[in-house]
């Protein structure tokens, strides 16, 4: 990726310095936080083993849209999202945190509790939701669960002083602000939704038809075909752990077994199941109503 922030001594420094274990990017949608987060990604993997928590579950790079999740950088070196494995997901549900604050916030808690035990350094990216009463309350608690010692505020004119004018007397965490270079690309709502369409779709590539048995995955028969039909949902484990997501197909007619399109190696350790959102398609089409 041709594109990068100009890094100044001092906010070098913060990248490198051993103590910052903990890194988050801020900024309005299209700020270039992404972008920001490889290039961090890319300096500090290349004298510690760093893990990046993707707190965006719309605009996903580690994991499928819905989910909040977390990957290595493997080989001393950020080659690139697609290289990154995965290490966790947590789902959220849904592609935008508006509404789903409590997932996001614990699945960022979760993502990062792991990356935290197994990395030297986690660089946090996080969804562009900056705006309003909303966007402060998502930042302040997100920053108050995960306690970045350094956290970048990427800023057009005064879009997030209504966030950073809480820390103003703090000297925990410190903040660096940098200006949104001018000719980073916005992306419109199209793009956006074909970008997590594509996601969806590489996601469920290999998927197949796995059937259960409603009620030892806490299904009730008594949700409707309505309610059930091309949902969304994400299978968790024995341990209550996420372990891959999932389509529901249909509750078969004597309602004893409920198909569901995924890509989970092991089905036989499934043992509950968290509801989506939303519905989706094999081909990743969202369906919203
Ligand atoms: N410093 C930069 N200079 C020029 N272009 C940039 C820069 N940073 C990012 N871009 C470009 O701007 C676009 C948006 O950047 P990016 O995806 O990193 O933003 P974001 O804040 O993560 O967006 P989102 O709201 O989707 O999470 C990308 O096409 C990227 O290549
Ligand atoms: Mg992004």
């Amino acid at each position: 990726m041709p594109e990068n922030f100009f890094l100044s001594e001092e906010i070098l420094e913060q990248i490198i310095d051993s103590g910052n274990r903990t890194i988050m990017v801020i900024g309005a949608s299209d700020s270039g936080k992404t972008t920001f987060v490889e290039q961090i990604a890319k300096i500090c993997s290349l004298t510690r083993k760093t893990a990046i928590v993707d707190i965006d579950p719309g605009q996903s790079h580690i994991g499928p849209p819905t989910t909040v999740a977390w990957g290595m950088v493997e080989k001393k070196e950020f080659e690139g999202w697609e290289k990154l494995k995965i290490k966790g997901f947590y789902f959220v549900g849904d592609t935008s945190p508006t509404g789903n604050l409590l997932p996001v916030i614990t699945g960022a808690r979760l993502m990062w509790d792991e990356a935290i035990r197994q990395a030297d350094k986690v660089i946090l990216d996080t969804t562009g939701l900056v705006r309003g009463n909303i966007g402060k309350i998502l930042k302040l608690h997100l920053i108050d669960l995960l306690k970045p010692e350094v956290i970048f505020a990427l800023y057009r004119e005064d879009e997030l002083e209504h966030i950073l004018s809480f820390f103003r007397g703090v000297k925990f965490p410190r903040i660096f602000k940098l200006p949104v270079p001018s000719d980073v690309i916005l992306k419109d709502f199209t793009l956006r939704r074909n970008y997590r369409q594509k996601k969806f779709r590489d996601y469920f590539k290999f998927a197949r038809e796995i059937e259960f048995i409603p009620e030892e995955i806490g299904i009730s028969k008594n949700l409707s075909p309505d309610y059930l039909n091309m949902r969304l949902i994400s299978l968790r484990d024995k341990n209550n752990q996420d372990i891959a997501l999932g389509i529901i197909k249909e509750l078969n007619k004597r309602k004893d077994r409920v198909v569901v399109y995924s890509p989970v190696s092991n089905p036989e350790r499934v043992g509950a199941v968290v509801f989506g959102r939303l519905k989706l398609t094999l081909e990743g089409v969202e369906m919203r109503f």
